[in-house]
């Protein structure tokens, strides 16, 4: 029975690689929770929200059963789950690969050398279905952790494992062999059925998490250029809209300013000087709404 009155609910992982960017997230668009250390549920001090910290595995589930309406969590998380859930967007972080790595000195160096062997995952239900697809028979081991050091026990030929920097793989001796599955963090939503005032409140929400995206994929750029050198510069800023140019007290000289995105700022900054620009200052935006 759904509450007409209750607060949106968002799952998120407690404690863990994704939880700490992931509370930065909700905070940088304006949200203020305190006092989230152990709770299990925490209310949000200025917008109806309550966050509820559970294990990332769970995560997808309970989005699923709309006892949350969202959910941050790892793509491999949901895929693993195989909920039934809406995803929403890509997060830009926590990116990782689930991978299947096999021992460096060892008599594997392709797929088709696992046909026969046994798989340590905590990823069975993926793992099954990638070696499924190349028709290779494996055996797969479920373990819930430490499962890089299973091959050095000898409880497993090869793992299949989420993959980050590497270091973990490579302190382990192990290399991958191929890629099942890329991931980031992302926001799932339920599917079940949600009452209106809430799906305003997620309305809002992504709203406000979508300006946010936009303005840390850009930069505000200033500079002062020749009145004359105006049209060039124009030329260089692949600006969102024009850009403003002001007068100086300096004649023929102008301030120019205008949007650009995060990773062209130094190419342009070179192409810039060249062009008689001076005084560039580049400065991170809040929130973008266009
Ligand atoms: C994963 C994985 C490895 C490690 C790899 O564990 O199981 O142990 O990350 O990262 P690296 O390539 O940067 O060394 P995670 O921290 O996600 O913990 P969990 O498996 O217990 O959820
Ligand atoms: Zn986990």
């Amino acid at each position: 029975m759904e509450q007409n009155n209750s607060s949106l609910r968002i799952a998120i992982q407690k404690g863990g690689r994704l939880s700490e960017k992931t509370l930065h997230l909700l905070e940088n668009i304006g949200l203020e929770f305190d006092n989230y250390k152990n709770r299990i549920l925490v209310p949000c001090r200025n917008y109806d929200v309550e966050l509820l910290l559970i294990r990332d595995d769970d995560i997808p589930e309970y989005v699923q059963d709309g006892i949350c309406e969202l959910g941050f969590v790892g793509h491999n998380v949901t895929a693993e789950s195989k909920a039934d859930v809406t995803h929403l967007r890509g997060l830009g972080f926590g990116k990782c690969r689930l991978s299947i790595a096999v021992p460096k000195r060892g008599e594997f160096s392709t797929l088709k050398d696992l046909d026969g062997r046994r798989i340590a995952t905590s990823y069975p239900v993926l793992t099954r279905e990638y070696f499924k697809k190349h028709d290779i028979d494996v055996k797969t081991i479920e373990i819930s952790g430490a499962v890089e050091i299973a091959p050095t026990l000898d409880v497993a030929d090869a793992i299949a494992d989420i993959v980050s920097t590497g270091g973990t793989l490579k302190t382990n001796g192990l290399i991958e062999l191929d890629t099942i599955l890329q991931s980031e963090a992302e926001l799932i939503k339920t599917n079940q059925p949600v009452p209106k005032h809430k799906q305003e409140l997620i309305d809002k929400f992504l709203m406000r998490m979508g300006a946010r995206q936009k303005a840390e994929k850009s930069r505000y750029i200033m500079m002062n250029a020749p009145s004359d050198s105006v049209d060039k510069i124009c030329d260089i800023i692949p600006s969102l809209k024009s850009p403003t140019v002001l007068p100086l007290a300096e004649s023929n000289m102008v301030a120019i300013h205008s949007v650009i995105p995060t990773y062209q700022f130094w190419e342009v900054m070179e192409e810039l000087k060249s062009a008689g620009a001076t005084g560039i200052v580049i400065l991170p935006i809040e929130n973008m709404i266009v």
